[in-house]
């Protein structure tokens, strides 16, 4: 895969995603490279780990499940909240979640990215953002997005490679647990927890968003 480091137009990204939708079972959202057994081990593992933190914060109303993709977590998710809105960039993805989640009448499914979130005045209970940030490469554009869930949640499970060995997409860029805390207006980290996926790390963290209107 050839790892692009310039910032991509956003035409590019949304080509990206569109031909990754195209690709078989889990190689949708995750790495083509790797054995679909360690796939589907490296999921089961996320969603304990994403749903203990859930489970942490009590009874969840409302959940907000950034970048949904394939619908590979919101079943999970759908468990442990009253309601959930998945969103993507992808239309493909969305139908595909919407596949997924076909027997779940407490999800719902809206396109738009990260970056502009249309809700202005409601804030969900909790955000889950997994494998999502680090495909805006932008310096405006994260801040963008960091700001917007910021505003649209209460807490946010965030996980995100720290450390990889080789690219994690065609457009990613790695940055730290301290770095998403500055982004985001109002972040305290509650806990945190680390992911192995392949002898790649990524970390798991539970994190409060005081409200920062
Ligand atoms: C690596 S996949 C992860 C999907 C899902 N979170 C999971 O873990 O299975 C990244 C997903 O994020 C979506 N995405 C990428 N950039 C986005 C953005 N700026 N706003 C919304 N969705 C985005 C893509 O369409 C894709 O479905």
């Amino acid at each position: 895969m050839q790892q692009v480091t310039r910032t991509p137009a956003p035409s590019e990204v949304a080509d990206e995603w569109r031909k990754r939708a195209e690709r078989a079972g889990l190689t949708r959202v995750m790495r083509a490279s790797q054995p679909a057994e360690l796939a589907a081990g490296t999921t089961a593992r996320t969603i304990r780990l994403v749903t203990g933190f859930l489970d942490s914060l009590g009874e969840v109303g409302s959940a907000l499940e950034i970048g949904c993709g394939m619908g590979r977590l919101t079943p999970s998710i759908a468990a442990h909240a009253r309601a959930v809105t998945a969103i993507d960039m992808t239309p493909r993805m969305l139908s595909l979640a919407r596949e997924n989640c076909a027997h779940l009448s407490t999800v719902d499914f809206v396109r738009t990215t990260v970056q502009r979130l249309p809700w202005q005045d409601k804030r969900f209970d909790v955000a889950v953002c997994v494998w999502v940030l680090m495909h805006v490469l932008d310096d405006d554009e994260i801040a963008d997005a960091c700001r917007a869930i910021a505003a649209a949640a209460r807490h946010l499970v965030l996980v995100e490679y720290e450390d990889a060995e080789i690219p994690v997409g065609r457009f990613s860029r790695l940055r730290t647990v301290e770095e998403y805390l500055a982004l985001l207006p109002g972040a305290r980290l509650l806990d945190r927890r680390e992911l192995d996926y392949g002898g790649d790390r990524s970390f798991v963290a539970l994190i409060a968003l005081d409200d920062p209107r």
